[in-house]
């Protein structure tokens, strides 16, 4: 069911998020993981495509322009650049950004609905029950709060609907999803999200409406326009839509003729069970490859309840990274959360975090060692070589395991582990320097034994900033511009080409060839606020 690709390319996406307001820090957050991965596998050398976009038709997006006096293009148009130039603040580098109100969008959702219409999956129906606009999701009864208000956007009630709607027959693949996660057991991640999938499946699945009536604000449907297209069964198509080429005719074939199947959907727990259970089933209906992994992750809490623009208790990105800068708000999300858990937001831990790693441990370590070849070798690299240091060293031990560690930590998403196993080194390489205190060897006449120290701690504080590079890709730069390599992290093609990963995530690369620059503090430590 499921194809690996054997060419070394790989296609992700983040949700499309919708447009009733402007992002806010939990959309930012996947896609903040998003670009990470994106940018690990462009290290690692494959071609990449990253996805990413937003989602503008339905109920909650049509009564939300209503409420502003505003017809819902002009109010998508507003919102949707409002998400283009954040990406671009927050350093995203996505290769699509798709929008469900593109012209090509409707081409792709028309045929696979025909697909799927031909398949004879797609019935006409009587649908009762509670629906929550903010989720755009009919709810089971017994999931409601008191007040018949929705677990999710709890500030908000549900709507009684009796209506006509096109259904499509979800219950008919029950046995082929539950095959399809028995023999894929990585499809859903992490291990929680799967067995609420699975619990969830295995309660027997019902079919789901895929039309609306009474809404205008949609694509409609084919076969009976009284009815539009309910806004998820659009949506997900755009993951497809996105990959056309910019010129190319919308059609399924040359849609998914380079990177389907989708190597990687990260959402939010909230989606998953559009994304791991209708998605693949629409797929199965219209007899298409199954992406290979499903992520959701957790959510973003201020005082406990999640943040989200339905409930107002978001914190906004724009003023985070223009007050912190891009790199400081990435490391902070994907170090000090754990991806898949819940967690939550605190400004002092966030001002403490940043200060501790990258102004003391990270940067320090760098200045006062560069200041030091300065002051000891005339500012060039010591004539070390990495035989010269034996593999029992402090650091080149550590150092020789720590990019598979980091591998596998990016590639299983667990980008808190990666970031640990790296700072990791840099403390261990702040200890040595106080232990081996290269000034006294500098004093005693040990010229040889400063010059490894040295050579030991620049090495270290190299291969921290390369593998740190996906996260904080400005400070890393920085960083391998100071020790005299020409790498800009931000251009990805260039970085591996000039440094490939296999030969720059181990230990030991540093010549004397490098030309040092002038050291200068490579993050600025933050003062805490006076009332904070
Ligand atoms: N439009 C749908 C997705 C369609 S995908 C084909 C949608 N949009 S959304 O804007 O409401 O949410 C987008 C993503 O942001 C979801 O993955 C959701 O989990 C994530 N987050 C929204 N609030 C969040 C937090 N407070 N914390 C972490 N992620 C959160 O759903």
């Amino acid at each position: 069911m499921s194809v690996n690709k054997i060419e070394k390319t790989f296609a992700l996406t983040t949700p499309l998020y919708y447009v009733n307001d402007l992002p806010h820090i939990g959309s930012a957050y996947t896609t903040m993981a998003a670009d990470v991965v994106a940018r690990f596998h462009r290290l690692k050398g494959s071609s990449v495509l990253l996805i990413t976009g937003t989602d503008e038709h339905g109920q909650k997006i049509q009564r939300t322009a209503q409420s502003k006096g505003q017809p819902p293009q002009n109010f998508s148009d507003q919102m949707s650049a409002g998400f283009m130039s954040l990406w671009e603040l927050l350093n995203i580098q996505h290769d699509r950004f798709i929008r469900t109100t593109d012209e090509r969008h409707q081409a792709i959702v028309e045929e696979f609905f025909q697909r799927v219409w031909e398949t004879g999956d797609i019935y006409l129906g009587q649908q009762k029950g509670w629906y929550c606009v903010s989720c755009e999701e009919f709810k089971e009864e017994r999931e409601l709060l008191s007040g018949h208000r929705c677990p999710i956007h709890t500030n908000k009630e549900v709507e009684w609907r009796d209506e006509q709607n096109y259904f499509f027959r979800l219950s008919k693949y029950q046995t082929q999803l539950q095959a399809l996660y028995q023999e894929f057991p990585d499809f859903i991640q992490p291990e929680s999200r799967r067995n609420e999938v699975l619990n969830f499946v295995n309660q027997g699945l019902q079919d789901f409406s895929i039309s609306r009536v009474n809404l205008e604000w949609g694509f409609p449907i084919p076969v009976d326009p009284k009815h539009t297209i309910y806004v998820w069964f659009d949506a997900l198509l755009g993951y497809v839509t996105a990959l056309l080429e910019p010129e190319e005719t919308p059609t399924l074939e040359n849609a998914l003729s380079k990177w389907w199947p989708i190597n990687l959907h990260l959402i939010g727990k909230d989606i998953l069970r559009f994304h791991a259970v209708y998605w693949p089933a629409m797929l199965m209906s219209a007899g298409l490859p199954m992406p290979n992994q499903v992520f959701g992750h957790g959510f973003l809490t201020k005082d406990g309840q999640k943040m989200g623009k339905s409930l107002g208790n978001t914190l906004d990105p724009i003023t985070l990274v223009k007050c912190y800068g891009a790199d400081a708000v990435r490391y902070y999300f994907l170090k000090e959360i754990e991806f898949g858990k819940d967690g939550d937001f605190n400004e002092s831990r966030f001002i403490n975090v940043l200060n501790a790693d990258l102004a003391n441990d990270l940067g320090n370590l760098l200045n006062r060692t560069l200041n030091m070849v300065k002051k000891y070798c005339a500012g060039n690299v010591p004539p070390v070589t990495n035989e010269d240091i034996p593999k029992d060293h402090p650091l080149k031990a550590i150092g020789l395991r720590l990019g598979e560690q980091v591998k596998d930590a990016y590639e299983t998403l667990v980008f808190s582990q990666a970031c640990e196993a790296i700072l990791l080194l840099v403390q261990a390489s702040n200890k040595f320097i106080d232990e081996q205190a290269p000034w006294t060897l500098y004093k005693q006449g040990q010229q040889q034994a400063l010059e490894q120290v040295l050579y030991a701690v620049l090495e270290s504080v190299r291969l921290a900033a390369y593998l740190l590079s996906p996260v904080i890709p400005n400070i890393s730069s920085d960083i391998y511009q100071q020790l005299g390599f020409g790498i800009d992290f931000n251009n990805q093609v260039q970085t591996s080409i000039a440094a490939p990963f296999t030969i720059h995530s181990s230990w030991g690369i540093l010549t004397n060839q490098n030309k040092f620059g002038e050291p200068h503090p490579i993050f600025k430590r933050i003062e805490q606020p006076k009332n904070g």
